[in-house]
């Protein structure tokens, strides 16, 4: 019912060229943070109630997730959340650059084999879409429990700085330095089972400079 009556109400319309991610939002909100792959939202509604001055988008393409986060949204009265129900990238590419003042991808799919790794939504593509729309001084974080994919996501961030043409620069030294959640990043359910099999998540943060 909510996805007939709630969903149309705070989902994103791709049909303009270019979408300015604050004139989404009324309330008029201070800024506006992107959360790519929000798997049941519990990171996002967590992030939206906490942060009422800032304006929350959210990409997934799961069905069922997206229905979750709309209950979330109506549970709480949340005004400051907008969805896009499919791949991150369709939206990515029409956000005015410059417009984002932090990125969350949270446990992308980790797609481990070999020939499924050029599926990881982490690479040269979605990182240039990513720093395109993102400010200067904005945060991307990125987590992930998979050794391989956290080395994936360094090395890939590594040669992007490399084109020149921006930098995410790593606050941490190294690895040891990202074994702490930061206390206003709250667990997602995918980290849980993570926890629960006895994989160790890595936290990353970037600030983004162009
Ligand atoms: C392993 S799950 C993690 C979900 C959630 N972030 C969590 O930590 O519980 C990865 C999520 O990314 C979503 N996803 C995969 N490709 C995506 C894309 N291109 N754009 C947006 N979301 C994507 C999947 O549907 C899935 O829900």
């Amino acid at each position: 019912m909510l996805m007939e009556t709630l969903f149309p109400k705070v989902s994103i319309s791709l049909e303009s060229p270019e979408i300015e991610p604050k004139t989404l939002f009324e309330p008029a909100v201070a800024e506006v943070w992107l959360e790519i792959g929000f798997g049941g939202g519990e990171h996002l509604s967590w992030q939206a109630q906490n942060n009422p001055q800032v304006g929350i988008l959210g990409c997934e393409p799961f069905i069922n997730g997206v229905a979750k986060l709309v209950s979330e949204i109506d549970t709480h009265g949340l005004k400051n959340v907008r969805i896009h129900a499919d791949d991150a990238r369709f939206l990515l590419e029409k956000l005015t650059p410059r417009s984002l003042a932090r990125t969350f991808i949270l446990y992308p799919d980790p797609w481990p084999k070999q020939d499924q790794k050029k599926r990881r939504f982490v690479n040269a593509e979605t990182l240039a879409l990513i720093s395109a729309a993102m400010k200067t001084g904005a945060e991307l974080r990125v987590a992930s429990d998979i050794p391989d994919y956290v080395n994936w996501t360094l090395k890939h961030i590594d040669a992007h700085n490399a084109l020149g043409k921006s930098q995410f620069v790593w606050k941490n030294n190294d690895l040891s330095e990202c074994r702490e959640r930061p206390a206003d990043w709250p667990q997602t359910r995918y980290e849980q089972k993570a926890l629960r099999e006895n994989r160790v998540p890595a936290y990353l943060c970037f600030e983004h400079h162009s």
